[in-house]
């Protein structure tokens, strides 16, 4: 499994950071996480018995008072993605996820179900959606990374069939619109992203191939009975089982983050409200 290590010399020296353990609680702690659960930080994790180690009631007596406590991450034992996906949960509203935890304030974090879509506004969605998988499915191509290879051909990929769909809408007589400003800012972002910071760069392709296959799925099933009389598109498809192909992603992206350090971790972690914003905002224009 290749590392995160650029290809160009110039930008390696960036992530020759050495491997000191964190010794505070990330920042997003307190923002990402409810009380309840950055008080488990707190506790003596996994009190599995330890050979030699006096145990009192179930928990372990440490040898030596001046030994810190390890920092457990929610998610954390099962993998890197598991906790991507559990900072996730948290950032959408009720309406749209049980685990949901966020405050409805845009239109596009009400419940699907009473969303009033138009065709133009989900032409809009579509148009600059497929700007988006263009941009990713061409960062991984070139690689400026080499760990970003590791995410060529998952099939996941939507440029195509984005493509696809677009030339259905042109043959049932509609104008497909150029890109329009939230699509264009971010791929831009995206963009520069890959290249200078790939621990958040590999949250935002976390993030939206995992959302297209929920909440997107749940979206297109709903636009779809409304205003396209239940045209199923093949943004919705996938050659093969989807569980399969994202379960393949999961096992490659727990991979390249093994080899990140804790503060690498953290600050893909931190990035995922931004994730959240961008995509937001391409979302809302489906109802524009
Ligand atoms: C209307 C907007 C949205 C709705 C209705 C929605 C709904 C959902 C639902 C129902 C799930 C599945 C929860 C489960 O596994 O039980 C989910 C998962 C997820 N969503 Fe969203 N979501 C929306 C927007 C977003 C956005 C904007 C993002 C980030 C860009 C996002 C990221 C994720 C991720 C990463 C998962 C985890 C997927 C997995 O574990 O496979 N969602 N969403």
């Amino acid at each position: 499994m290749s590392s995160l290590t650029p290809v160009s010399q110039f930008q390696s020296s960036l992530f020759n950071k050495p491997r000191v353990p964190s010794s505070s609680p990330p920042q997003f702690a307190s923002v990402f996480f409810p009380k309840r659960l950055s008080l488990q930080f707190q506790v003596s994790p996994p009190l599995l018995p330890v050979s030699g180690m006096p145990m009192k009631g179930g928990v372990i007596v440490s040898a030596t008072t001046a030994e810190k406590p390890q920092k457990r991450y929610p998610g954390e034992s099962k993998g890197f993605v598991e906790e991507m996906r559990f900072v996730a949960m948290k950032l959408h509203t009720k309406d749209q996820a049980k685990e949901g935890e966020k405050e409805v304030k845009e239109p596009q974090e009400r419940t699907v179900a009473k969303w009033d879509p138009t065709v133009d506004g989900y032409l809009k969605f579509l148009v600059d959606s497929k700007l988006v998988y263009d941009t990713l499915e061409k960062i991984v191509q070139e690689a400026a990374y080499p760990a970003y290879a590791e995410f060529r051909n998952t099939g996941l990929e939507r440029s195509a069939s984005l493509e696809k769909d677009l030339e259905w809408f042109k043959e049932q007589g509609y104008a497909i619109p150029e890109p329009s400003s939230p699509g264009v800012t971010y791929a831009q972002y995206l963009t520069e992203l890959s290249q200078k910071d790939p621990q958040a760069f590999i949250c935002h392709f976390y993030n939206i191939y995992f959302a297209h296959s929920a909440g997107g799925r749940m979206i297109g099933k709903k636009v779809a009975e409304n205003i396209l009389n239940k045209k199923e598109l093949n943004f919705y498809k996938w050659d093969g089982d989807l569980s399969q192909l994202l379960q393949n992603v999961r096992d490659k992206l727990n991979k390249v983050a093994e080899e990140w350090t804790r503060e690498e971790k953290n600050h893909c972690l931190e990035e995922t409200e931004k994730s959240f914003k961008f995509s937001g905002e391409i979302l809302r224009l489906i109802l524009s």
